[in-house]
């Protein structure tokens, strides 16, 4: 049943009831408070010094699920704020946030870190209540760390596709029983109506362009969704220490928050029987014994550990039920009908992952190299560069240069390229390599293929 797995038929993994625009116990105000003036704060370079005075308030006051759910929401903003709101990041959260974040986040099953569902699933609201949330003209967010319309909206565009891909769930799973009946028809009907609704969310999708700048995004945005997971570079090379005011406070390390956490997408997957490698893996898995594929690295499969327990915990259920990829292989040869719908479902996931690699490239790619480029342009903001990339090599070119500096921006933006400043070597919030990353999933999205097109 998926209100078991707190699932709605209508929202899907959004949640049934709307997020609480606020905690009802005035005992949590402080929290309300410093969330409601996140950007002012940040912008004053007040926001430590008022968390650090924070007194640490307890759960005991938390009762709904949506309650719990608000104060996760909170106290994520909150700590992202901390740590990267600064000059420079904070590598320590204090008891006030670590206490009860810790708390609230074993309640809910998550982890203590800005998730997908702490910023997108339960951050907003209808703005008319009589209109439906698909429609990205009726939605707003709650919280944001900018403040910004192109923040609000790269939040909003997924809300809308997890409100539009809902009904999808109980189509598919109405497919699965389809299919252990031999249904061939009434699976047929359910893909078909599965592939267009992905070509749908596809141009939802799109709608990225129409509010989110990329430059506001790679510059503004997305410093403050980063994680704390392989993020030396950027100055938390043991990850970030969760003060709980005990005596032994634990370094904790984990993935910033992404779209690859959304269920939804990870549930279209499991319900078409697309496999996904570990990156870099090529070809279907090699049945080997020992510390094989199993042991490598499986980002997708790891991003499940940081959905709602229940979400999680439902995509491990289909998986062991999931059918139709088998169902279509036995039935394909006799039911063509059957096979372009399969097929079909395949290309439109496919295109969504094409599309969503277009906005990748626009939204970081670009705006990378472009800073890049920018640095080796500007003295001053290269001698920080140069630091990064290669003391030794700046320190020899000044000296063979007696217009030092102004020449050395030229052998830094040269040091960069070749430290591999490019593509390959740009990560993800989630902390993947990212462009080998999506690329390798789109192309396994379409392996299962019935035919050759
Ligand atoms: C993964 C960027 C919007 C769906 C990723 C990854 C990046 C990325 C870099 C790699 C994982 C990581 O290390 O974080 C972006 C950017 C976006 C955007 C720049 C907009 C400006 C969206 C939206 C969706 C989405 C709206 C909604 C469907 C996914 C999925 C993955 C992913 C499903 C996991 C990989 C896969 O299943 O193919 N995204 N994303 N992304 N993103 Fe996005
Ligand atoms: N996962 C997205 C990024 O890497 C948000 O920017």
């Amino acid at each position: 049943h998926l209100a078991d797995y707190g699932i709605s038929p209508t929202r899907g993994f959004l949640p049934d009831q709307l997020p609480l625009t606020r905690l009802p116990d005035p005992y949590y105000n402080k929290w309300e408070a410093i969330v409601a003036n996140l950007q002012g704060l940040i912008l004053s370079k007040r926001l430590r010094a008022v968390i650090d005075r924070l007194p640490v308030l307890s759960t005991v006051g938390l009762y709904h699920e949506s309650e719990w759910r608000r104060a996760y929401m909170l106290l994520c903003f909150m700590a992202h704020a901390y740590i990267w709101g600064g000059d420079s990041p904070s590598d320590r959260l204090p008891p006030p946030i670590t206490v009860p974040l810790l708390e609230i986040s074993e309640h809910l099953e998550l982890p203590p870190v800005a998730t997908y569902a702490a910023v997108c699933l339960w951050n907003f609201k209808p703005l008319f209540m009589d209109e439906d949330i698909d429609n990205l003209e009726n939605l707003a967010t709650l919280c944001t760390f900018t403040g910004s319309l192109d923040e609000s909206w790269f939040y909003l565009v997924s809300v809308a596709m997890e409100a539009r891909g809902a009904p999808i769930i109980p189509l598919m799973l109405h497919a699965i029983a389809a299919a252990r009946e031999n249904d061939v028809h009434t699976v047929t009907q359910c893909l078909t109506s599965f592939a267009e609704r992905l070509d749908d969310l596809t141009t939802l999708l799109h709608r990225m362009h129409e509010n989110c700048d990329p430059h506001i995004f790679y510059h503004r945005i997305r410093p403050f969704l980063a994680g704390s997971k392989n993020m030396a570079e950027a100055g938390l090379p043991n990850g970030v220490l969760y003060d709980d005011g005990s005596d032994s406070p634990t370094w904790r390390q984990y993935a910033g928050g992404s779209n690859a956490q959304s269920s939804l997408i990870q549930f279209f997957d499991i319900v078409l029987g697309i496999e996904h490698r570990p990156t870099g893996e090529k070809g279907p898995k090699p049945d080997t014994d020992g510390p094989g594929p199993a042991a490598q690295h499986n980002f997708i499969q790891e991003m499940r550990r940081y959905m709602p327990g229940p979400h999680a915990r439902f995509l491990a259920d289909v998986q062991a039920v999931a059918n139709i990829r088998e169902f279509v292989a036995r039935h394909a040869a006799r039911h063509r009908p059957l096979a372009i719908a399969y097929d079909a479902c395949l290309a439109m996931l496919r295109a969504l992952r094409d599309k969503h690699l277009a906005i990748v490239t626009r939204y970081i790619v670009m705006p990378s190299r472009e800073a890049a480029r920018a640095r080796s342009r500007s003295p001053e903001a290269t001698r920080g560069a140069v630091k990064k990339v290669n003391l030794a090599t700046a320190v020899k070119n000044v000296r063979h240069q007696p217009q030092g500096i102004a020449f050395d921006a030229k052998s830094a933006a040269a040091e960069m390229e070749k430290n591999g400043n490019n593509a390959s070597a740009l990560k993800g919030t989630g902390g993947t390599a990212l462009m080998a990353f999506l690329k390798q999933a789109r192309d396994e999205t379409g392996e299962p293929a019935v035919q050759e097109w």
